[in-house]
């Protein structure tokens, strides 16, 4: 238990390592905060900065997610414990810590990014199976929406549905809750973009959309 704690909090510590925040900084000082939607993430960087800038992020964001999954669980634990936990819960604990790392940073008053890229290598690391739903799905909507929101919240409920339908494990499995918990906290981080689009004030990517010209 406290092996999986100090590792959750491992995980935690290099969730907070924003890509924005660095490519930012690279770049002269330019806080994607104050740019946009307002989001460190690659979809505002996109929006606001550029191609360069936005792949940079993105690329960060979400080899952060695979390293949290693949190392931190692997690290040796020097004290005896009665009752380990299991390696793939392991996996899962550093999953859920580096997503909420990302989402939700001390350094940065608790204000981060939305948690999909991160999830995205997180999913692509201990669920590689899904990962052609959760791409094509997002890759899907983007095309026909224009909406970057829109593709991930889709992203995150075929996950769901993944795990539920699809994946031999189940809902009532590590998988299964580690999963909900993730679908939960992404939909949590949209719900601004879920209102706005209700509201028909969501940001579009024009040359992205297919429908509705
Ligand atoms: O991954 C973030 C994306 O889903 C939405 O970003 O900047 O449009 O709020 P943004």
């Amino acid at each position: 238990m406290i092996e999986a704690l100090a590792k959750f909090l491992l995980a935690y510590l290099a969730g907070t390592v924003m890509g924005g925040q660095i490519v930012g900084k690279l770049r002269g000082g330019v806080d994607l905060r104050q740019h946009g939607s307002g989001n460190v993430g690659a979809t505002n960087a996109l929006r606001t900065q550029g191609k360069g800038f936005a792949l940079a992020v993105l690329l960060i964001d979400v080899l952060k997610g695979v390293l949290a999954v693949l190392l931190i669980p692997r690290l040796p634990w020097p004290l005896a414990e009665a009752q380990p936990w299991p390696p793939d819960w392991q996996a899962y604990a550093c999953g859920v810590g580096v997503a909420l790392g990302h989402c939700y940073p001390a350094w940065y008053r608790f204000q981060g990014g939305k948690g999909v890229a991160t999830l995205a290598g997180v999913f692509a690391t201990l669920l590689p199976a899904a990962l052609p739903w959760l791409l094509g799905g997002f890759i899907a909507v983007t095309i026909l929406s224009g909406y970057v929101a829109l593709a991930s919240v889709s992203a995150a409920v075929l996950a769901l549905f993944y795990i539920a339908c699809i994946d031999a494990r189940g809902l009532f499995s590590a998988a299964g809750a580690f999963t909900g918990a993730m679908v939960l906290l992404v939909v949590w981080k949209h719900r601004r973009n879920l209102i706005n689009l209700a509201r028909g004030q969501e940001n579009r990517f024009e040359k992205a959309r297919l429908l509705h010209r």
